[in-house]
């Protein structure tokens, strides 16, 4: 099938954007005769200025306007920009919940992207942790507070799709020109100068999230950036590329409240503790109970799942048939049974186990230094790891730094310099000793 006409185009976002010719006619100052024309295909060339009247009816977005401006066969770069200049920027797909806590990690993106200019911010992190929520903040805030148009390219994940395709979605709620640009910088025929040209020089962030940089390529990205001086990139990914030119984040869980045997005054208005019980009144309306004595129960669950936001839903799931108190047993003595969705069928592979498959995927010997710390229940400094794991303090506090990064210890505060710990549940993942996870 050969690229649309400039008629079956302007009739496709006519009627995307619901209106009738008369309608769009009365927005444009087109008339609707030129626009029936048009759209039947009795005028192959229109004039620029009908276009941009047009285009500007329909309050087209930048590569809508591309497509439409190939279309008419135009090839002159003045016509295009004029074109472009007035399109407005895409927005980022819409939210599907709020966050709770967070504004520090939004906030140091936005600032390194927009006053010190780090083009390229890649947040790495386990699954569930919010890298994918955090990025989508980030595009709004970016839209709304600097005019940002958002290119969002969801990957799958790792791996070939079973069909030998590299799958890649697309939330429907940008442009379909973006899934162009993800078959691009994924294809074979990967063209620098063709991508420059659809993502241009405005203000655009482009996300690859759930991206595995090593089947893109830091080269492609790198090309982009060159290109396109108004372009930001920000990566998820549960490993960094550690590409020169990428500026890393490392999203830690939310932080843990203080110990439930003595909560703390408003322990309710903790991030992660505002996050169950916000599952649980969702889950029972009329059952939810704030007493103090539940939410000190919540802390010590929230604990134990080490504060992951897609863990703490999980567990206020299943708090739909276990007490609070059932709950924080059952935490203590099985936490990762709390990982696997009650729901019958749900959606996507379980966290426990994309949890297990984070711990696989550290080299061997990062696996076993893994294996010594883990059963250690106070807080370490990295010269600690040195004098455990027999290696010089360099070495320790790289292999420390890879740890932090991929999400599998956490930062805990300490009066000796930095401490970290490994985390309870990745922990617990290596007390059960499975043979298939730890060796
Ligand atoms: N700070 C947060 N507040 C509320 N919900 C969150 C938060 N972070 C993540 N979530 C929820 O947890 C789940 C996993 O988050 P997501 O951003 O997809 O994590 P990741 O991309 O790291 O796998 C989602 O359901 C998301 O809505
Ligand atoms: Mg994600």
């Amino acid at each position: 099938m050969g690229p649309e006409g400039i008629g079956t185009l302007v009739r496709r976002f006519r009627c995307q954007a619901r209106l009738t010719q008369y309608e769009l006619s009365e927005i444009s100052t087109v008339s609707v005769r030129a626009i029936r024309d048009l759209e039947n295909g009795r005028v192959e060339r229109p004039r620029q200025e009908t276009v941009r009247l047009i285009a500007n009816g329909l309050h087209l977005g930048e590569s809508q306007r591309l497509v439409l401006h190939a279309a008419c066969g135009g090839s002159a770069k003045e016509a295009a920009a004029k074109l472009i200049s007035d399109a407005a920027p895409i927005e980022p797909p819409a939210r599907i919940n709020g966050l709770s806590g967070r504004e520090a990690e939004v906030q140091a993106v936005v600032e390194a992207m927009t006053r010190d200019h780090n083009r390229w911010i890649t947040i790495t992190g386990l699954n569930g942790v919010g890298k994918t929520s955090v990025a989508l903040d980030v595009a709004h805030t970016l839209h709304k507070l600097h005019a940002y148009s958002t290119l969002w390219v969801s990957l799958d994940a790792p791996g070939p799709h079973p069909d030998g395709s590299d799958r890649f979605r697309v939330d429907s709620a940008v442009v379909a020109e973006v899934s162009r640009i993800g078959e691009h910088l994924m294809g074979d025929e990967f063209d620098a100068r063709q991508l420059v040209q659809m993502i241009g020089q405005r203000r655009t962030l482009l996300v690859l999230d759930g991206c595995d940089l090593k089947r893109i390529g830091a080269d492609r990205v790198l090309a982009l950036l060159a290109g396109c001086h108004g372009l930001r990139v920000l990566v998820t990914t549960r490993d960094s590329g550690a590409t020169p030119g990428e500026h890393l984040l490392p999203l830690e869980p939310l932080d843990v409240p203080a110990c439930e045997t003595n909560p703390p005054a408003r322990a309710e208005h903790h991030p992660a503790v505002q996050l169950m019980l916000s599952h649980i009144r969702r889950l029972q309306p009329r059952a939810a109970d704030t007493s103090a004595a539940t939410v000190g129960h919540l802390v010590g669950v929230c604990r134990a799942l080490d504060c992951i936001p897609a863990a703490l839903k999980l567990g206020a799931e299943w708090g739909l048939v276990l007490s609070p108190v059932q709950l924080l047993e059952r935490a203590r003595r099985d936490p990762l049974s709390l990982l696997i969705s009650p729901t019958v069928g749900g959606a996507g592979p379980a966290l426990r186990q994309t949890l297990e498959q984070s711990v696989r995927t550290v080299t061997a010997t990062d696996r076993q230094l893994l294996g010594l710390l883990a059963p250690l229940r106070t807080g370490w400094t990295v010269q600690d790891v040195a004098r455990l794991a027999g290696i010089d303090e360099p070495d320790s506090a790289r292999r420390v730094w890879g740890l932090l990064v991929r999400g599998l210890i956490r930062r805990v505060d300490g009066s000796a310099g930095s401490q970290f710990r490994v985390l309870n549940l990745v922990a617990r993942l290596f007390e059960m000793q499975e043979p298939e996870t730890v060796h």
